[in-house]
């Protein structure tokens, strides 16, 4: 049978422990692509500062896929970015990293073991960062904190950490604490061995930042008021038991600090080693029943992304997989799940961005794409051998909603094609009624920027030009075919069906929906959560 290139189980054993999967979750323009640059520089992956950040018109970007992202500089889609640090290989999964919010960025966090919370020192807990915290809480993902922009003056250390306990819950255990108020960041003091590591810039942040470890009285010397500052603050922290504890790290309890200048590179050594020493490895998955697939297993993996139109000469579909057990070789014909039905991998790479690499073997832990994936969609498994069905990859609930036609009626063929191949890869999510017809189906989105995007791959590749119009409803309920009758008689509300069976209920806000709650109490009408 097909059992899988013959690789021992303990080699994928060692290969799944040496594995750090994270992603980055931060508010816009907290620093997230100067940090993964930072990180991937100190890794040595690529040679200089520049390569993978970018906006608009400063430097070349890898992570930005379609024409629309460079216009706004900014990255939508999703990928993965591997590279080796100290004996361990660390898998950066790409957020987007835009205001708007989309269903991708969740998805994202299903494929990740731990993540890196980017807090921009003088903005402290923003919106989207909190968002983002949201899901990694509900899905139990250890969470390090990364204060960045400390070279620039922002809020006191304390008053963060305070803020962080308030807005998150957790309890803070800084690993290292800034020497130097924020503006004026001159190195940190390593709480656990309480030596002073002094950081010195470098022309233009292009190479590695310059690290000085010294003991407690030479760093006094050194730097005097900011270092005994530095000390008394960490001895008030010890006093709150605001130490790092492991297990209550990865029960998602607690929540190790660092303070850093990704700008500067200070501190993202510092970060790389947090994530070999603490992050988690590759531990074993549990499927849809709650059993674990120990990670030596036959290879398993899901799908968390499907991408297209990476590349306008180059017109494919990708889908990402997690690999959860097992080795996964190209050209080796898994199942598919959803199906039964055999998969070919003929064609992995391994993507960031533009950047693509023909992958050959990934280990549990490692991202994969998958080219011309058509049948895959976001959620399935695939595995070999021994049958496993990961959990389902839950959709959002929908805020935003709009009604799209086709402009040309004669392109209406085309306009069906897209709207049902959008719909499977989960760019919006399409809702449909008798009333409203199969002409003029309902986008419903997590945030507007999903619009655009269906717009744009409406227009440009299945060339049928859209017309869209936007609908009042700003609130989505689960409903059941009983509630039907009496939610149609009333005023500003519509049920409509999800291309999965469920039935959505729109209200344009939640007053209405509190009205309509309060009149007829026997109505279902279910949050649609983050699961
Ligand atoms: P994002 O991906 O989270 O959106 O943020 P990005 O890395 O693009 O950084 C946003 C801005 O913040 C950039 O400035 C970047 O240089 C700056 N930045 C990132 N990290 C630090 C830091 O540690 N310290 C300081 N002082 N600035 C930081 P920009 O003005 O948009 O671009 P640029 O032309 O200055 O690079």
């Amino acid at each position: 049978m097909n059992s899988g290139p013959d690789i021992p189980a303990k080699t994928i054993r060692d290969e799944a422990a040496r594995r750090r999967t994270f992603a980055v979750i931060s508010h816009p323009d907290a620093g997230k692509s100067t940090l993964t640059e930072a990180l991937a520089l100190h890794a040595r992956a690529i040679g200089q500062a520049g390569a993978v950040h970018g906006k608009a018109g400063r430097r070349s970007t890898v992570s930005d896929w379609m024409k629309m992202e460079q216009d706004r500089g900014i990255s939508i889609s999703s990928a993965a970015l591997q590279f080796e640090y100290r004996d361990t290989v660390i898998n950066l999964v790409d957020t987007p990293g835009h205001s708007d919010f989309s269903e991708d960025t969740y998805r994202v966090l299903s494929s990740v073991d731990s993540a890196v919370m980017l807090v921009d020192a003088a903005k402290g807990m923003e919106a989207q960062t909190m968002k983002l915290f949201e899901v990694c809480r509900h899905r139990g993902i250890p969470i390090i904190t990364v204060i960045n922009k400390w070279d620039r003056p922002g809020l006191d250390a304390l008053a963060l950490m305070d803020e962080i306990v308030q807005k998150t819950g957790l309890t803070p255990t800084p690993l290292d604490w800034p020497v130097g108020q924020s503006g004026d960041f001159r190195g940190v003091l390593d709480r656990q061995s309480g030596q002073y590591i002094k950081y010195t810039r470098t022309d233009g942040g292009a190479t590695i930042a310059g690290e000085e470890t010294f003991d407690p009285a030479a760093a006094e010397d050194l730097e005097g008021e900011a270092w005994t500052t530095a000390v008394d603050e960490s001895d008030l922290l010890d006093l709150e038991e605001q130490n790092f504890d492991r297990e209550s790290f990865l029960a998602g309890r607690t929540t190790p600090v660092m303070f850093a200048s990704a700008v500067q590179n200070f501190g993202v050594h510092a970060i790389l080693d947090a994530l070999v020493d603490i992050a988690p490895e590759a531990l074993a998955r549990l499927d849809r029943d709650g059993n674990p697939r120990p990670v030596d297993a036959p290879f398993s993996g899901f799908v968390f992304k499907v991408q297209a139109g990476m590349d306008s000469n180059h017109r494919d579909r990708l889908a990402y997989i997690r690999v959860c057990s097992g080795v996964f070789e190209r050209g080796m014909v898994a199942t598919h799940a959803t199906t039964g039905k055999p998969f070919a991998t003929k064609y992995a790479q391994q993507v960031f961005g533009r950047g693509r690499e023909v992958v050959d073997t990934a280990f549990p832990g490692d991202i994969v794409g998958l080219v011309n994936a058509t049948a895959l969609r976001v959620g399935d498994s695939l595995y070999l051998d021994e049958k496993v069905q990961f959990p389902e990859i839950p959709t959002f609930s929908p805020e935003h909603f709009m009604v799209i036609r086709a402009k040309d009626s004669s392109k209406y063929k085309q306009f069906r094609r897209g709207i049902e191949q959008l719909d499977h890869e989960g760019v919006v999510q399409v809702l449909r009624s008798d009333l409203r017809g199969d002409q003029a189906p309902v986008l419903g989105a997590v945030g507007p920027m999903q619009f655009e995007v269906a717009e744009d791959r409406m227009v440009n590749e299945f060339n049928a030009p859209v017309k869209l119009e936007t609908l009042a409803y700003t609130i989505a309920r689960r409903t059941t075919p009983e509630c039907v009758p009496t939610l149609a008689r009333e005023r500003s509300v519509e049920v409509l069906s999800r291309s999965d069976g469920e039935l959505l209920a729109l209200f344009s806000d939640r007053w209405r929906l509190q009205g309509v709650e309060k009149a007829h109490p026997e109505l279902v009408l279910e949050p649609l959560v983050v699961s």
